[in-house]
């Protein structure tokens, strides 16, 4: 067990090194970025994710808290809740796994998850559904990093610092579900919003592997594709 926390660790430490992400940047130029220009978000003037989460979980007066990926502890240490769990395999938070080992042996119901761990597709796919199987009635799923300002931030393998990873691919993949009410607020790099009640705007999208979507097609018309809304318009609707 401890050998394989160490190469965990090691693992994940490897993956964000200078050396690596300047060789997939190199391979992302050279074969998948296409010149698209900046989107052009500007998060600055917004609220941050730590004012959003605490005024979500006040206003519907949650208890249990989770957070995926944790860091250093910048959300996770200001969080005022009675009850929370933060789940990382290198630092921060409560329990050191990582979010599939966690749930593997999970019993715990939570009404707030915020998902900040490995941001790629097929990660946060994982971690929403299992967040889903372990939610409270009325309980939200929040996501971090959902809105990339152009090609490289979005790319995978990360090949660079500032990285929102493919999450904004599970949004899209969630807005075709009609069981779930899905939204991204424009805040701190996009704050996907997931709620377990009928989608109350659903995407007509159609493709058999998300994974596969185009960065094309979230550059064309991402506040469409994404359903992006002002924090005041998420609070009138939760
Ligand atoms: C962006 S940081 C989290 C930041 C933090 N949530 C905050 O708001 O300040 C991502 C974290 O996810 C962790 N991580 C990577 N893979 C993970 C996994 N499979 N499960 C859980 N956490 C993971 C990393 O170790 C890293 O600490």
């Amino acid at each position: 067990m401890f050998l394989i926390k160490f190469l965990q660790k090691k693992i994940i430490r490897f993956l964000n090194s200078e050396k690596l992400l300047k060789i997939f940047f190199y391979y992302h130029k050279f074969f998948n970025n296409k010149g698209l220009k900046d989107i052009g978000f500007d998060f600055t003037s917004k609220k941050d994710r730590k004012f959003i989460v605490q005024d979500i979980i006040n206003k519907q007066k949650f208890k249990k808290y989770l957070e995926i990926g944790c860091f250093d502890n910048e959300l996770f240490d200001e969080i005022k809740i009675e009850n929370k769990t933060g789940v990382d395999p290198v630092s921060g938070g409560t329990i050191r796994l990582t979010s599939d080992q966690f749930f593997k042996n999970n019993k715990e119901f939570f009404d707030c998850v915020f998902i900040d761990g490995l941001h790629t597709y097929n990660q946060v796919k994982k971690d929403i559904k299992n967040s889903l199987d372990f939610l409270n009635d009325n309980g939200i799923i929040l996501l971090h990093d959902c809105l990339p300002n152009n090609f490289y931030e979005q790319a995978t393998p990360r090949c660079q610092w500032t990285w929102n990873g493919d999450v904004w691919k599970a949004i899209v993949e969630c807005r075709t579900d009609k069981h779930l009410d899905v939204y991204t607020c424009y805040a701190d790099f996009g704050i996907g919003v997931i709620l377990k009640r009928p989608n109350k705007n659903l995407l007509n999208y159609h493709i058999s592997d998300f994974s596969k979507l185009k960065f094309d097609e979230y550059h064309k018309d991402p506040y469409h594709l994404m359903n992006i809304i002002e924090y005041d318009e998420l609070k009138k609707i939760l």
